[in-house]
């Protein structure tokens, strides 16, 4: 194994196309670029040459993302600010995307998350809320996407899921959502296959993300910290970079024989809390 594992924390602006896959000329579009795994991907793919679309809602942190992003080609990079659960918003980014990039050659629907807390604090608003940012937002990110992929004579989705949805954890609404992301991938690439339109689904383990929740622990609880992070046998939390590394091979031509996939990406992470289920 390789000694880089991708360190124990995020990178940041620096990281390079050395050790990816090469994606001159990709135009993709990526949900929810601004933080966390998305911002790894975009800043991934942009390194690697292509061109990249990407929404939040806060529109000061996508015009920081873009300031920062290193792009050789002007115009490279496009961003909107934009609630992607309202309705059409989204349709509409990916037609503004495809207009700008003249086509697209893949998309990422990583914007997601759980609201509510466990089974008797959540309720039926959260579990919708839940399956829109997820499962709703995925379905209609592919269907918008689609007429441009064919265009293109065929293209990569990557669906990013969640090792919750693949092993029983709470939150359930979160983990129900996440494997049916998991199940929509496998069956759009079957319905979509004709078009050579590939569809693959990704289940990061718990990200080390500054500020974020395992990071927070790692600060606040470190025996607690300690205990579950022994529990992953490759060393530690998985990277967003190494989760990002994966989706961007899974956007390049080197992947062409997978479709229909799911991968987790979590150092063999056995189960998704610190709790042990
Ligand atoms: N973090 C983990 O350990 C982990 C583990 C497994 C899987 N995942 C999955 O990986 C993906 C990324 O997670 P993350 O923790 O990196 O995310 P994050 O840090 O919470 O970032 C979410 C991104 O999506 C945007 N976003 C959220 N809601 C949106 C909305 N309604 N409309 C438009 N943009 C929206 C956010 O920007 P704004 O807030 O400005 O809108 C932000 O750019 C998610 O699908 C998550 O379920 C995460």
């Amino acid at each position: 194994m390789s000694g880089d594992r991708g360190g124990e924390s995020a990178p940041g602006p620096g990281a390079g196309p050395s050790d990816v896959f090469r994606l001159d000329g990709k135009r993709v579009l990526v949900t929810g670029g601004t933080r966390g795994l998305g911002e790894q991907i975009v800043r991934l793919l942009a390194a690697a040459g292509a061109r990249v679309a990407t929404c939040a809602r806060t529109a000061g942190d996508l015009g920081a993302l873009e300031a920062s992003l290193p792009t050789e080609e002007p115009g490279a990079v496009f961003t909107e600010a934009l609630d992607l659960t309202a309705p059409d918003r989204l349709e509409a980014f990916v037609q503004a995307a495809a207009e700008r990039f003249g086509g697209l050659d893949g998309v990422v629907a990583c914007a997601g998350g759980a609201r509510g807390r466990g089974l008797e604090e959540a309720d039926a608003r959260d579990w919708s809320a839940t399956w829109e940012l997820n499962v709703g937002h995925a379905a209609r990110l592919v269907k918008a996407a689609v007429p441009h992929l064919r265009r293109s004579g065929g293209g990569s989705v990557v669906v990013i899921a969640s090792i919750s949805g693949w092993k029983p954890g709470p939150q359930a609404q979160y983990g129900a959502a996440k494997a049916a992301q998991i199940h929509l991938a496998a069956s759009l690439a079957r319905e979509l296959g004709p078009d050579h339109i590939r569809v693959n689904a990704v289940s990061p383990g718990s990200m080390l993300i500054p500020g974020k929740r395992w990071d927070r622990m790692r600060a606040e609880e470190p025996e607690r910290y300690a205990r579950f992070t022994a529990e992953v046998p490759c060393g530690g939390l998985v990277t967003p970079l190494e989760v990002a590394r994966v989706v961007a091979f899974l956007l390049s031509d080197a992947s062409s024989g997978i479709s229909g996939a799911h991968l987790p990406v979590d150092r063999a992470q056995n189960a998704p809390t610190p709790n042990g289920y």
